[in-house]
């Protein structure tokens, strides 16, 4: 059984995609929101430690031999400053790569935002991953190519010592955002007449029927332009609720958040997240 590190954990998407297929060894956060949903969903807390000044031994004790990751992505988004590994949200990534150079694993997974491909973060991980010696792939994935109507464009790469397996594609039928909605819907959602004169010519407006939602980001319980999609009902405009935005990541059911945990706080952790189904498909690239 593959023993795994989830470093940057956030809610667990990479262990809720690997779905036994491995056993999560040690999770890694500085959230403590995200620390504790991850715990509530897992039964098993992550260690909050900084992970840009973490002795190695403290990662090497796992003894690990795959690393998953999904790394900040604000050096490297559309909307960030792009100065990739000058950016101090970096750091931790660069104590990583330093790790990776003198420990190697077996096996990496990461995902981050499409501006990481051909980042000089993207350059560094492939020149050590390359000295050695470890097969690679990298993809650019949507979810709208597995079925869901959510687009949330990511980079993938998948790097390990042993020959990696090409899964196909899977074939999908594609689900409408109806499919998605919570049974009843939360009246507290939705916009208010002067919120809506304001923001509506920007508003990413979607429909039951329709298939397809734009990406959520963290920011979409303060923001609205470019935030992620509002949904028009008979009823007016409003958001999607953060379980609906769970859904459309492909979380299962049972996901849940802790109680007392602030509505803006739980759309920020979805808006970090993972498709699952995308990730999950990923994973199948280190099946034998
Ligand atoms: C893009 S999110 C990862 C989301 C995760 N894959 C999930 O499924 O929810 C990045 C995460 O890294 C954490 N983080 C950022 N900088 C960190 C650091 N220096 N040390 C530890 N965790 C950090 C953030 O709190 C955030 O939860």
């Amino acid at each position: 059984m593959r023993k795994v590190l989830e470093l940057f954990s956030g809610l667990g998407g990479w262990r809720f995609a690997l779905a036994g297929r491995g056993t999560v060894a040690a999770a890694f956060d500085i959230s403590p929101a995200a620390n504790a949903t991850y715990e509530l969903n897992h039964g098993h807390k992550p260690f909050a430690h900084e992970l840009a000044t973490l002795p190695f031994e403290r990662l090497l004790e796992h003894q690990a031999d795959t690393w998953v990751m999904s790394p900040p992505c604000q050096p490297f988004c559309r909307m960030g400053n792009h100065h990739g590994l000058e950016d101090p949200r970096s750091r931790a990534f660069l104590h990583l790569l330093d790790l990776l150079d003198q420990h190697p694993p077996e096996s990496l997974v990461l995902e981050n935002v499409e501006g990481f491909q051909g980042s000089d973060a993207h350059d560094r991980l492939a020149m050590v991953l390359d000295h050695h010696g470890f097969h690679r792939v990298e993809h650019r994935l949507c979810p709208t190519r597995f079925g869901l109507p959510n687009q949330r464009p990511r980079f993938f790469l998948v790097a390990s010592r042993r020959p990696l397996t090409q899964p196909s594609l899977p074939a999908f039928t594609p689900q409408a955002v109806a499919e998605y909605l919570d049974e009843p819907e939360d009246p507290s959602l939705y916009l208010e007449e002067g919120q809506l004169a304001k923001h509506k010519p920007g508003l990413d407006l979607v429909r039951g029927e329709g298939f397809r939602t734009a990406c959520f980001i963290g920011g979409y319980g303060r923001r609205y332009v470019g935030s992620g999609s509002f949904l028009v009902t008979d009823r007016g405009v409003r958001r999607f609720s953060p379980t609906e935005v769970a859904r459309l990541l492909g979380l299962p059911e049972s996901f849940r958040f802790p109680e007392n945990l602030p509505l803006e706080k739980r759309y920020k952790l979805l808006g970090n997240g993972l498709s699952i189904p995308v990730a999950r498909w990923v994973l199948g690239h280190l099946e034998s």
